[in-house]
């Protein structure tokens, strides 16, 4: 082939764990509708920020410090992280990965996430609790958008490595990674339930 690729972008999507998730994500749920109750902080903040939904992100962003279940779900985390952060030949020069902020997202109709990345960390994911049928899923944008200039347009049924964006449906017991520089976004909720997930950000220190 006289054409190959080169400088690609790696998503990550794996089941947290080959069973038990059911109960698990019930679990959870509780927990991050109790911890939306009780953050009043939290849901001052989302109202300004997060419009119609509410988030933990600037106010309860280390809820692995303070949670025994969200402590369980840093150490299964980890074992992803770790497992990604192998695939893209890191070499962290014997520090090792760190989980740093794990906050909780919960989109009730309507509720979206524009685009954004994530700031001052290496790998980044979310976790699916909850995701009725129709929920929107995770939207990825090739980070090499803002360079295109005078590129013309890519045919609808283009490669699935040209496409521009990706889409990844939320599927409650999915683990999604990403580089976290890599720019995503959540649509609008357009279902009569709440979609929740829990995000994180790792470190390597
Ligand atoms: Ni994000």
């Amino acid at each position: 082939m006289p054409i190959r690729a080169w400088f690609p972008t790696f998503i990550y999507c794996e089941p947290l764990q080959p069973s038990g998730l059911d109960r698990l994500n019930l679990e959870l749920a509780e927990e991050c509708r109790r911890l939306r109750d009780f953050d009043t902080a939290g849901r001052r903040w989302s109202e300004k920020n997060y419009p119609g939904g509410y988030t933990s992100y600037a106010s309860m962003n280390e809820l692995h410090r303070f949670s025994s279940t969200f402590a369980d779900l840093e150490k299964k985390l980890t074992k992803h992280v770790r497992t990604f952060a192998r695939a893209l030949d890191f070499n962290l020069r014997g520090r090792s990965i760190r989980l740093t902020d794990l906050w909780v997202n919960i989109m009730p109709p309507t509720a979206a996430h524009s685009l954004h990345l994530h700031p001052l960390s290496f790998i980044s994911g979310t976790y699916y609790v909850a995701t009725p049928r129709g929920c929107p899923g995770l939207k990825f944008e090739d980070p090499r958008l803002d360079r295109f200039m005078a590129a013309p347009p890519r045919v609808p049924a283009a490669r699935r490595e040209n496409q521009v964006h990706v889409t990844y449906p939320a599927q409650a017991g999915n683990v999604i990674l990403f580089e976290s520089w890599l720019r995503h976004e959540v649509p609008a909720n357009r279902v009569e339930a709440e979609r929740i997930s829990v995000s994180f950000n790792f470190n390597w220190s």
